[in-house]
């Protein structure tokens, strides 16, 4: 596989529902809640890229542009965007799933690295 098909199958899409436990006193979406779907589907992204177990070592500026409703879906996309040796940079899009809504509603990058089974750094493309 060459790199630009391997970013390319690293990209992942998750549907969530906003449920009534997961709103702030406002009745909408968490932010907490959110970035955390956030992480596990970036998560995701970078276990399928580096063929093995992943961690979250940071994450960048995350924006919240339009607030989500209870009730509402969304779709989570994440895709491994660009690779180190041992790191993998994940961009994470939310977008409303909805029948006539689907807004970039929150964004934000996060940095995964490949671990071995000791949870040390591992070269993050597998030969
Ligand atoms: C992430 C972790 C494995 C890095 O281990 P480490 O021994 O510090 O690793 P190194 O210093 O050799 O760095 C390894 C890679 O991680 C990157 N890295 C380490 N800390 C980073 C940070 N805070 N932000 C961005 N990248 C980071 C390094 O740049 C390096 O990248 P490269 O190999 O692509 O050049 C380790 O700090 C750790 O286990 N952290 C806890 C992770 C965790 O519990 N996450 C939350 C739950 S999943």
């Amino acid at each position: 596989m060459t790199l630009e098909e391997r970013y390319q199958h690293s990209e992942c899409h998750s549907l969530e529902q906003i449920f009534p436990n997961q709103t702030n006193p406002n009745g909408t979406a968490f932010g907490g809640h959110i970035v955390s779907i956030m992480d596990k589907v970036a998560g995701f992204a970078a276990g399928r890229f580096s063929g093995g177990a992943v961690v979250t070592a940071s994450m960048d500026k995350v924006d919240f542009r339009i607030p989500i409703k209870m009730g509402e879906v969304i779709e989570v996309i994440s895709k491994v965007e660009s690779v180190g040796r041992t790191s993998m940079r994940i961009k994470v899009d939310v977008l409303k799933a909805m029948p006539n809504d689907t807004s970039l509603v929150t964004s934000g990058y996060f940095t995964f690295v490949a671990i071995d089974q000791f949870g040390k750094p591992r070269v993050a493309i597998p030969t």
